[in-house]
């Protein structure tokens, strides 16, 4: 994507920093998230026509916090610094920053000293999203005080000669009212940004450098899952090498009701590639024996893949390189790349090529988020069925089954997921809630069924709202709904003797409960 405008935003750690990435997208301009403590060499090396210091939970008087080189600021480049990022700024340029009389903390009225440049097209007084206890007390030389609020005297600053822009206040929070007007005036008036990056473009992108890499005659091994990412990422070496494309499908036995024929079907109609169904359910159960914590869970499963291609890979014979669907929440939610800590153990990052031993790794969609995924399969002319179908992990309902997991248990799930599946594609939700599914808890309760006590499994309904899985609300379903669907799976689905519902969103709660 060498030709692409780009942003690059560098990350001090701070909660919204992925938004402003996303944000930054929205404004159809690609944007990378990179650590603060890239070298300037390389950040320059990657040709940005802008770059954004994000907000980061340090003070820059603490003796180890985030400090960039200040030769940054001469580099020629436009520069948005955002929160402890505008405080860098103050400081590495001259300015002062002090504690704030008082804490700023959530919605804010900002009073806008003008309306152009930076500030163009926004009203004089405008609701912004706070959030710091630290603030910049005095502009660095060349500076202009553009923006402030009761408490905070700075609330915006900029050098038009610099181009270096700063805001206390976060424009890439939604409850930031002109805050994508802000950051769109920062990509086309600061950075000259003109807003051509669309996902027909990004495909076409992504073909050509495929077929740069793979060359006239290299093959491709693909793990598939036959979730929208991997299908995404099918359709894309397709199009750049045809049938040097192999597809390698794991049933783990952990997949949806009905999911592994389908896959099958699907791909055998839209893909005319070498596609291989590896059925190694038992092994993958033998394995989860006994395991209870999650992590150790996701450690087996994704060392059994490995161990399943690795067998079907010795079988093919050698393959050039090994592509896979990793998306961007994955690479960040991993810890690659940024300074987030790790969440979880994302098997599909890392591990498995490397295990097979390639060196050569093929990610059309390492840097795209889900829905840009979406948007991307769609301009391929993927099936809106697939495109827009829910994501399923990887360790699949491995993780959906609290404590151990044993094929009965994987049935009482698969069953009851089923349930929930159908009555919401019945009642037409299915295309505003963009992730449902049943859990087993572990925890098993007393009831009566007919006259017989019953001591048997609790079912948990999860259904959340997202555009980026990295955070969520939970769906407010209908109570008919809950209601139909609670019984028919206590009335269907042997040993499932109770229903509950759960209400919490992400953050704190995951979306899935492992
Ligand atoms: P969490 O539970 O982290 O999930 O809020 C966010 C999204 O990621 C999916 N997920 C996974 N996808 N491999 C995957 O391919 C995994 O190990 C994995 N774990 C979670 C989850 O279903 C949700 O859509």
């Amino acid at each position: 994507m060498s030709n692409t405008e780009k942003i690059l935003i560098l990350d001090f750690g701070g909660q919204y920093t992925q938004l402003i990435a996303r944000r930054v997208r929205e404004c159809h301009v690609y944007s990378e998230v990179v650590p603060w403590n890239m070298p300037l060499p390389e950040m320059l090396s990657r040709n940005p026509r802008g770059i954004i210091l994000s907000g980061g939970p340090s003070s820059v008087h603490d003796a180890d916090a985030p400090r960039i080189d200040p030769a940054l600021y001469e580099a020629g480049i436009p520069v948005l610094g955002i929160c402890y990022g505008m405080q860098l700024t103050a400081l590495l340029l001259g300015g002062a920053v002090e504690k704030a009389k008082e804490r700023e903390y959530g919605r804010v009225t900002v009073r806008m000293k003008e309306q152009t440049g930076l500030l163009g097209g926004m009203q004089r007084s405008s609701s912004c999203w706070m959030s710091h206890t630290w603030q910049v007390s005095a502009c660095p030389p060349g500076f202009r005080i553009i923006a402030e609020t009761d408490n905070c005297p700075v609330a915006a600053m900029v050098s038009d000669e610099k181009k270096i822009c700063c805001v206390q206040f976060h424009p890439e929070v939604t409850h930031t009212e002109e805050g994508t007007m802000l950051i769109r005036n920062f990509l086309f008036r600061f950075c000259g940004c003109s807003g051509d990056w669309t996902m027909s473009a990004f495909a076409e992108n992504a073909i050509r450098q495929i077929r740069e890499t793979v060359g006239d005659t290299g093959t491709v091994l693909l793990a598939l899952s036959g979730g929208v990412d991997s299908s995404v990422v099918a359709a894309l070496i397709y199009k750049a090498i045809g049938k040097r494309l192999t597809c390698v499908f794991v049933d783990h036995g952990l997949l949806r009701k009905g999911e592994s024929d389908q896959v099958c079907h699907v791909f055998s109609h839209l893909f005319p590639v070498r596609f291989i169904r590896s059925d190694a359910s038992e092994r993958f159960f033998a394995d989860l024996k006994g395991v209870t914590d999650p992590e150790e869970k996701r450690h087996i499963i994704g060392r059994d893949f490995i161990e399943v291609f690795r067998a079907e890979a010795i079988k093919l014979g050698k393959m050039d390189y090994f592509a896979q669907g990793t998306i961007y929440p994955d690479v960040i939610e991993s810890g690659q790349g940024t300074n987030a800590a790790v969440i979880k153990s994302h098997h599909n990052v890392g591990g498995l090529p490397r295990e097979l031993g390639f060196t050569e790794l093929i990610e059309p969609l390492r840097m795209l988020f889900k829905d840009e995924v979406r948007a991307l399969g769609e301009a391929l002319g993927l099936p809106r069925e697939l495109v827009r179908r829910q994501p399923f992990p990887g360790p699949g309902l491995a993780i959906r089954i609290i404590g151990e997991v044993t094929p009965e248990k994987a049935e009482i799930v698969r069953e009851s997921d089923a349930i929930f599946r159908e009555e919401i594609a019945a009642s037409g939700l299915d295309r505003h809630v963009n992730q449902y599914f049943t859990v087993l808890t572990g925890i098993q309760s007393v009831g009566v069924m007919g006259d017989e006590r019953t001591y048997d499994y609790t079912i948990a309904l999860r259904a959340v709202t997202t555009d980026d899985f990295m955070t969520a609300d939970w769906a407010r379903l209908p109570y008919d709904l809950i209601a139909r669907v609670s019984s028919r799976i206590v009335n269907e689905v042997p040993h499932a003797s109770r229903v509950v519902l759960d209400v919490t969103t992400k953050p704190p709660a995951s979306i899935e409960w492992e």
